[in-house]
Protein backbone atom coordinates (compact mmCIF):
# COMPACT_ATOMS: atom_id res chain seq x y z
CA UNK A 1 0.00 0.00 0.00
CA UNK A 2 3.04 2.03 0.70
CA UNK A 3 4.40 1.52 -2.36
CA UNK A 4 1.62 2.36 -4.27
CA UNK A 5 0.71 5.40 -2.58
CA UNK A 6 4.85 6.69 -3.27
CA UNK A 7 4.17 5.74 -7.04
CA UNK A 8 1.49 7.58 -7.55
CA UNK A 9 2.82 10.58 -5.61
CA UNK A 10 5.64 10.04 -7.86
CA UNK A 11 3.47 10.43 -11.10
CA UNK A 12 1.69 13.19 -9.96
CA UNK A 13 4.93 15.37 -9.89
CA UNK A 14 5.99 14.18 -13.28
CA UNK A 15 2.57 15.41 -14.83
CA UNK A 16 2.54 18.79 -12.77
CA UNK A 17 6.95 18.79 -13.83
CA UNK A 18 5.51 18.53 -16.97
CA UNK A 19 2.55 21.19 -17.28
CA UNK A 20 5.24 23.92 -15.86
CA UNK A 21 7.79 22.70 -18.88
CA UNK A 22 4.96 22.55 -21.71
CA UNK A 23 6.50 25.13 -23.40
CA UNK A 24 9.74 24.10 -23.96
CA UNK A 25 9.86 20.33 -23.74
CA UNK A 26 6.58 19.32 -24.64
CA UNK A 27 5.89 22.40 -27.11
CA UNK A 28 5.03 20.80 -30.59
CA UNK A 29 5.33 23.68 -33.02
CA UNK A 30 3.69 21.58 -36.16
CA UNK A 31 0.62 21.78 -33.69
CA UNK A 32 0.54 25.77 -34.63
CA UNK A 33 0.16 25.35 -38.20
CA UNK A 34 -2.84 26.72 -40.06
CA UNK A 35 -5.82 29.57 -39.66
CA UNK A 36 -5.35 31.57 -36.98
CA UNK A 37 -7.79 34.94 -36.01
CA UNK A 38 -6.07 38.14 -34.08
CA UNK A 39 -8.11 39.01 -31.00
CA UNK A 40 -6.40 41.11 -28.26
CA UNK A 41 -2.96 43.19 -29.00
CA UNK A 42 -1.31 45.10 -26.39
CA UNK A 43 2.26 47.03 -25.93
CA UNK A 44 4.01 48.75 -23.58
CA UNK A 45 4.02 51.51 -25.96
CA UNK A 46 0.07 52.85 -27.00
CA UNK A 47 0.91 54.82 -30.11
CA UNK A 48 1.94 51.19 -31.41
CA UNK A 49 -1.76 50.19 -30.71
CA UNK A 50 -3.36 52.80 -33.78
CA UNK A 51 -5.90 51.35 -36.21
CA UNK A 52 -3.56 52.14 -39.35
CA UNK A 53 -0.79 51.63 -37.52
CA UNK A 54 2.44 49.45 -38.79
CA UNK A 55 2.11 46.86 -35.77
CA UNK A 56 -2.09 46.71 -36.41
CA UNK A 57 -1.56 43.83 -38.65
CA UNK A 58 -4.43 40.45 -38.61
CA UNK A 59 -3.10 37.38 -39.16
CA UNK A 60 -4.78 35.05 -41.16
CA UNK A 61 -2.46 31.50 -40.95
CA UNK A 62 0.46 30.37 -39.64
CA UNK A 63 3.00 27.86 -41.92
CA UNK A 64 5.34 26.26 -40.13
CA UNK A 65 7.82 25.12 -42.13
CA UNK A 66 11.62 23.39 -41.10
CA UNK A 67 13.37 26.46 -39.44
CA UNK A 68 10.58 29.36 -39.98
CA UNK A 69 7.33 30.49 -39.37
CA UNK A 70 5.62 31.60 -42.47
CA UNK A 71 2.38 34.31 -41.47
CA UNK A 72 0.25 36.00 -43.62
CA UNK A 73 -1.65 38.79 -42.46
CA UNK A 74 -4.08 41.59 -43.32
CA UNK A 75 -3.77 45.29 -43.00
CA UNK A 76 -5.90 48.14 -43.11
CA UNK A 77 -4.55 51.06 -45.02
CA UNK A 78 -6.09 54.52 -45.02
CA UNK A 79 -5.93 56.26 -48.86
CA UNK A 80 -7.01 59.65 -49.01
CA UNK A 81 -7.36 59.67 -45.10
CA UNK A 82 -10.97 58.70 -46.04
CA UNK A 83 -10.95 54.96 -47.98
CA UNK A 84 -9.92 52.21 -45.51
CA UNK A 85 -8.48 49.08 -47.58
CA UNK A 86 -6.73 45.44 -46.59
CA UNK A 87 -4.08 44.52 -48.07
CA UNK A 88 -1.63 41.18 -47.27
CA UNK A 89 1.66 41.45 -45.61
CA UNK A 90 3.74 38.10 -46.00
CA UNK A 91 6.80 37.13 -43.21
CA UNK A 92 8.65 34.84 -42.64
CA UNK A 93 10.11 34.51 -39.20
CA UNK A 94 13.42 32.45 -38.76
CA UNK A 95 14.50 30.26 -35.74
CA UNK A 96 17.26 32.06 -33.65
CA UNK A 97 19.65 30.24 -31.96
CA UNK A 98 17.45 30.65 -28.49
CA UNK A 99 15.30 27.18 -28.50
CA UNK A 100 11.81 28.77 -29.24
CA UNK A 101 12.89 32.42 -30.56
CA UNK A 102 12.29 33.25 -33.90
CA UNK A 103 13.07 36.66 -35.45
CA UNK A 104 11.60 38.99 -38.57
CA UNK A 105 12.46 41.88 -40.03
CA UNK A 106 9.35 43.99 -40.30
CA UNK A 107 9.66 48.07 -39.07
CA UNK A 108 13.00 47.18 -37.55
CA UNK A 109 13.95 43.54 -35.84
CA UNK A 110 11.65 41.70 -34.17
CA UNK A 111 12.55 38.36 -32.31
CA UNK A 112 9.37 36.33 -30.44
CA UNK A 113 8.17 33.90 -28.71
CA UNK A 114 5.01 31.86 -28.31
CA UNK A 115 4.08 32.29 -24.52
CA UNK A 116 1.37 29.66 -24.05
CA UNK A 117 -0.67 27.37 -26.76
CA UNK A 118 -3.68 24.66 -26.51
CA UNK A 119 -3.49 24.33 -30.43
CA UNK A 120 -6.60 24.04 -30.90
CA UNK A 121 -8.13 27.22 -29.44
CA UNK A 122 -5.94 30.08 -28.68
CA UNK A 123 -1.91 31.08 -28.97
CA UNK A 124 -0.20 33.85 -27.03
CA UNK A 125 2.96 35.72 -28.30
CA UNK A 126 5.46 37.91 -26.86
CA UNK A 127 7.72 40.24 -29.03
CA UNK A 128 10.45 42.77 -28.93
CA UNK A 129 11.01 45.24 -31.32
CA UNK A 130 13.97 47.12 -32.10
CA UNK A 131 13.83 49.96 -34.22
CA UNK A 132 16.66 53.33 -34.53
CA UNK A 133 17.88 52.14 -30.34
CA UNK A 134 14.46 51.88 -29.27
CA UNK A 135 12.60 49.11 -28.12
CA UNK A 136 8.74 47.96 -27.36
CA UNK A 137 7.06 44.58 -26.44
CA UNK A 138 4.21 43.52 -28.27
CA UNK A 139 1.79 41.01 -26.91
CA UNK A 140 -0.73 39.03 -29.04
CA UNK A 141 -3.90 36.97 -29.08
CA UNK A 142 -4.52 34.86 -31.66
CA UNK A 143 -7.27 31.87 -32.07
CA UNK A 144 -8.31 29.85 -34.47
CA UNK A 145 -12.23 31.12 -33.98
CA UNK A 146 -12.40 34.79 -35.04
CA UNK A 147 -13.71 35.43 -31.09
CA UNK A 148 -12.59 33.74 -27.48
CA UNK A 149 -13.76 33.38 -24.59
CA UNK A 150 -13.73 36.19 -21.92
CA UNK A 151 -11.89 33.57 -19.67
CA UNK A 152 -8.77 33.11 -22.54
CA UNK A 153 -9.01 37.33 -22.75
CA UNK A 154 -8.43 37.74 -18.76
CA UNK A 155 -5.75 35.21 -18.99
CA UNK A 156 -4.08 36.89 -21.34
CA UNK A 157 -4.64 40.57 -20.22
CA UNK A 158 -2.81 39.06 -17.07
CA UNK A 159 0.09 37.60 -19.06
CA UNK A 160 0.30 41.37 -20.02
CA UNK A 161 -0.16 43.00 -16.65
CA UNK A 162 2.98 40.34 -15.18
CA UNK A 163 4.74 42.03 -18.27
CA UNK A 164 4.57 45.65 -17.28
CA UNK A 165 1.24 46.67 -19.87
CA UNK A 166 -0.87 48.50 -18.39
CA UNK A 167 -4.85 47.51 -18.95
CA UNK A 168 -5.64 50.28 -21.38
CA UNK A 169 -2.88 49.13 -23.70
CA UNK A 170 -4.72 46.05 -24.43
CA UNK A 171 -6.94 46.00 -27.53
CA UNK A 172 -9.49 43.66 -28.13
CA UNK A 173 -9.94 43.69 -31.96
CA UNK A 174 -13.05 41.08 -31.44
CA UNK A 175 -15.45 44.37 -32.61
CA UNK A 176 -12.94 45.73 -35.17
CA UNK A 177 -12.77 45.87 -39.10
CA UNK A 178 -10.24 42.69 -38.79
CA UNK A 179 -10.30 42.22 -42.95
CA UNK A 180 -12.21 39.45 -42.36
CA UNK A 181 -13.99 39.33 -45.99
CA UNK A 182 -10.57 39.32 -47.24
CA UNK A 183 -9.48 36.27 -46.14
CA UNK A 184 -9.36 33.05 -48.19
C1 LIG B 1 5.84 52.03 -40.78
O1 LIG B 1 6.83 51.24 -41.48
C2 LIG B 1 7.49 51.92 -42.51
C3 LIG B 1 8.44 50.92 -43.16
O2 LIG B 1 9.27 50.31 -42.21
C4 LIG B 1 8.23 53.14 -41.95
O3 LIG B 1 8.80 53.85 -42.99
C5 LIG B 1 7.25 54.03 -41.19
O4 LIG B 1 7.95 55.08 -40.56
C6 LIG B 1 6.51 53.23 -40.14
N1 LIG B 1 5.49 54.05 -39.49
C7 LIG B 1 5.48 54.27 -38.20
C8 LIG B 1 4.39 55.16 -37.68
O5 LIG B 1 6.29 53.77 -37.43
C1 LIG C 1 -16.32 38.46 -28.65
O1 LIG C 1 -16.38 37.91 -27.35
C2 LIG C 1 -16.56 38.87 -26.32
C3 LIG C 1 -16.40 38.12 -25.03
O2 LIG C 1 -15.08 37.60 -24.94
C4 LIG C 1 -17.89 39.55 -26.51
O3 LIG C 1 -18.08 40.53 -25.51
C5 LIG C 1 -17.92 40.21 -27.88
O4 LIG C 1 -19.15 40.81 -28.13
C6 LIG C 1 -17.61 39.19 -28.97
N1 LIG C 1 -17.51 39.88 -30.25
C7 LIG C 1 -18.09 39.43 -31.36
C8 LIG C 1 -17.88 40.22 -32.59
O5 LIG C 1 -18.75 38.40 -31.37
Amino acid sequence: MKLLLLCLGLTLVCVLAEEANSMSRNFNVEKINGKWNSIILASDKKEKLEEHGNMTVFVEHIHVLENSLAFKFHTLTLFYSIEEECSEIFLVADKTEKAGEYSVAYDGFNTFTILKTDYDNYIMFYLINKKDRKTFLLMELYGRKPNLSSDIKEEFAKLCEEHGIVRENIIDLSNTNRCLEARE
